[in-house]
């Protein structure tokens, strides 16, 4: 079977590429939100009872339905909005407003159209007011690793999807951010494109160490890419079930998505989550 077969060439792969046990980087304790809803007296909860950890240098998937939460957490997680019960830790420390060492990608790339890639992606050294030469440095080896050499002087228009969203990327390494936020960054490019910009991202996230959580509503991505996935229910979501993906190549989502399990783990998926039935994924 293939899977066997790799571990004989590589047999280092499964105790060198497993997920990591590090400290834990971001907890979530008995969370819920609730938003205000017009003509009712008391604001119905979007979600409720959400507790999970995640450890330092794991990468960990959300998924569930269309309106579940999923970017709510999120939200929370980046001190955007408060939770409306219980409590959310980064770094050990409790979030009670925006927190400079989280970093957000969204499925939109939020360039500015004006500046050159290479502006954008310093853009947020320049508010932190480091020297242009030291930002520059920073910004061309990002836009190396980000497959963007030659592009540094283009504008935002001058740039397919995928390479927008690779700016993108490179613009949220800059800052160095301990934790990233991934609300489906992918979801707006086409199948092939897709496959590349995860397998940049899935290398940069395990080179540099970070700590990742990934929303997608692709079964498939969030398997090739995680240690972890958190299934949700419906709204008020909740996580009703955890799932370890105890598989090699997490750096190397190409890698993973060969391998036979995936096929029966995305089906597990799908029947948690009752595609085909009523369910509507986001
Ligand atoms: N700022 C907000 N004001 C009011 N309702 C909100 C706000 N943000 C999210 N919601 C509601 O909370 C629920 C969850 O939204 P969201 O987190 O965006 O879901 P998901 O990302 O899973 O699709 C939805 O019903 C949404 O309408
Ligand atoms: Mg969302």
């Amino acid at each position: 079977m293939a899977v066997k077969e790799m571990f004989a060439i590589a047999p280092e792969w499964n105790e060198v590429r497993r997920q990591p046990s590090g400290p834990t980087e971001i907890e979530f304790r008995n969370v819920g939100k609730c938003f205000p809803a017009k003509g009712k007296a008391a604001a119905p909860f979007a979600i409720r009872d959400v507790s999970f950890k995640i450890a330092r240098g794991e990468v960990v998937s959300i998924i569930g339905p269309s309106g579940c939460g999923k970017s709510t957490i999120l939200n929370m997680g980046s001190g955007l909005y408060r939770p409306s019960e219980g409590e959310v830790f980064v770094g050990g420390e409790a979030i009670d407003g925006p927190v400079k060492k989280v970093a957000f990608m969204l499925q939109k790339d939020l360039l500015m159209p004006w500046r050159s890639i290479r502006r954008n992606v310093e853009l947020g050294l320049e508010i932190q007011g480091m020297a242009a030469a030291e930002r520059r440095v920073i910004a061309e080896d990002l836009l190396d690793r980000c497959h963007l050499q030659g592009f540094a002087d283009h504008y935002p228009f001058q740039l397919s999807g995928g390479m927008r969203q690779r700016a993108a990327l490179a613009r949220t390494l800059a800052m160095d951010p301990q934790v990233l936020f991934l609300d489906e960054p992918f979801s707006a490019l086409d199948a092939q494109t897709k496959m590349v910009l995860q397998q940049d991202m899935a290398r940069m996230l395990f080179e540099e160490k970070k700590t990742a959580l990934f929303i997608t509503h692709d079964l498939v991505e969030a398997i090739a890419m995680s240690d972890r996935l958190l299934v949700m229910s419906a709204r008020p979501g909740t996580i009703i079930e955890e799932i370890v993906v105890d598989l090699p190549y997490r750096e190397n989502p190409l890698e993973r998505r060969k391998l036979a399990e995936i096929g029966p783990l995305a089906g597990r998926l799908m029947d948690l989550l009752k595609v085909g039935e009523d369910t509507e994924l986001d």
